[in-house]
């Protein structure tokens, strides 16, 4: 029957116990094969180093300009942090729109069009001229070998602009800062979303020792021991490692997992073979899943009567916003049906509009199993450099899928629950983005840097 026709379809989109514990192991072995030495240039998880080794105390202290790059919005921030007095910051900050041509540009239009916004941000703010140390939070992978250096590996999400993979970005933003002739930034840390994520909710939680972000892409950081990251000389202590999560499965560890829809978003992206977690979790990607299941079923004539709507072959049509619209409906699925209209689906039926939601369900519940699977991972790996029975610990999080969605935390929770029962942890929603975080590492760097304590 075309109802079993349409399950079957489906089930290749759900994903057993069993299967989820085999993420879970094979995110363990990956994150083992990016922190070692010898396996660390065949890794898929790159495991980067990014020499933030403490969460804030309280004594950072000072003005400090924040960029947030990477995310849905591009933001400048003014962020004030005052002395002695800790959960004492004042933000000012403005958003910038990046778009889509400068994104894909070349590296010089993109800096200097970010160098705009920092000029316009601190004519808007009256320190026209200022000279200001400066968080970077620019959400890509970097190789770090210190602070206030990143090399970008590889563009992911939408952006591609030519002429940056390889290069410095702080030389980048510079190099920008120096053909304007008008401003100075007299220091730049660069710090992943992830991180400066973990940091913001630092600030308040001490016990934050791991950075979440389900948004545009998906990625985790976490405090490792010194003496496991084999890329770092030293062994004391312990340092923020950027896991690069996203690109988990790029070396075969989730083609037992992938759909054939997983393949055709994948060969359709900027970047076919790359980042294949990242497709599977994040809200770049998902509605594009949806959108191509809803394709399949049209074809087979098990929807919308085998109609097809041009819009619907539009790549990018179905936003994920309307995953999480179409999720906190109501039965009477008037959402569902204005979100269908939109997409030029006019005589959907209802049980048209049942199975779209059923298809979005299923699309998002296997990203929140699979995001819990690789975080479950994570903090046992924590709690096992630490010798624990048990621990407790919280996770820092912002991303617009992992706040707009309904179910999409509950899932992922209940998911780590059952794979890591030996860890209760926190999660800790960041309402105030990374920029507040990246300001607080260039605060502790500029303090050192100074000969302070
Ligand atoms: C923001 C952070 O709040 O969340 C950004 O400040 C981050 O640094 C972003 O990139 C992720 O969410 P999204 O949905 O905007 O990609
Ligand atoms: C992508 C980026 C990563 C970032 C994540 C979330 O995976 O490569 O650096 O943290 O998106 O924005």
């Amino acid at each position: 029957s075309q109802h079993a026709e349409r399950q079957r379809i489906l089930d290749t989109l759900r994903l057993s116990r069993a299967q989820l514990l085999e993420v879970k192991q094979r995110m363990s072995e990956a994150i083992m094969r990016g922190l070692s030495k010898q396996t660390h240039e065949q890794a898929s998880v790159k495991m980067l180093p990014t020499y933030v080794r403490s969460t804030p105390d309280g004594t950072e202290h000072g003005d400090f300009l924040a960029l947030d790059l990477g995310g849905s919005s591009f933001r400048v921030l003014l962020v004030r942090v005052r002395s002695g007095k800790k959960h004492n910051v004042e933000m000012h900050q403005k958003i910038y729109n990046v778009p889509q041509e400068t994104m894909q540009g070349t590296g010089e239009e993109l800096f200097s069009h970010i160098v705009d916004s920092i000029s316009d941000f601190l004519e808007y703010m009256g320190m026209k001229g200022a000279s200001l140390p400066l968080g970077f939070t620019f959400s890509f992978p970097c190789h770090q070998s210190k602070l206030d250096q990143g090399i970008l590996l590889r563009w992911t999400k939408g952006f591609k602009a030519s002429g940056c993979v390889g290069q410095d970005v702080v030389t980048l933003l510079k190099d920008a800062v120096r053909r304007r002739r008008e401003f100075d930034l007299n220091f730049v840390a660069v710090v992943n979303d992830t991180v400066g994520t973990m940091m913001t909710c630092g600030y308040e939680d001490p016990k934050c020792e791991v950075g979440l972000i389900v948004g545009t892409g998906t990625n985790v950081c976490y405090m490792e021991e010194m003496q496991n990251i084999e890329l770092v000389e030293g062994d004391n202590g312990r340092m923020c490692v950027n896991m690069e999560w996203g690109a988990f499965g790029d070396i075969g560890e989730l083609d037992d997992f992938c759909t054939q829809f997983d393949r055709i978003v994948d060969d359709c992206s900027n970047n076919p073979t790359k980042q294949r977690y990242e497709k599977m979790i994040s809200g770049m990607y998902l509605g594009e899943i949806v959108r191509n299941v809803l394709i399949d079923f049209t074809t087979k004539g098990l929807l919308f009567r085998g109609k097809m709507s041009e819009r619907l072959k539009t790549r990018g049509i179905f936003e994920t916003k309307f995953l999480s619209q179409i999720e906190r409906d109501s039965l009477a699925m008037r959402q569902v049906r204005t979100i269908l209209q939109h997409l030029g689906l006019t005589k959907s039926t209802c049980d048209d509009s049942v199975l779209v939601k059923e298809v979005c369900t299923v699309v998002a519940r296997r990203a929140a199993q699979l995001c819990g699977a690789g975080l479950a991972a994570v903090v046992d790996k924590i709690r096992q450099n630490r010798n624990l029975n048990q621990l407790s610990i919280t996770v820092g999080v912002d991303g617009t899928l992992y706040k707009t969605h309904p179910h999409f935390s509950s899932v992922m929770q209940e998911t780590l629950k059952d794979l890591a029962p030996q860890c209760q942890v926190t999660f800790h929603k960041s309402e105030d983005g990374s920029g507040k975080g990246a300001a607080l590492i260039t605060a502790v760097a500029c303090r050192v840097k100074s000969g302070g304590q």
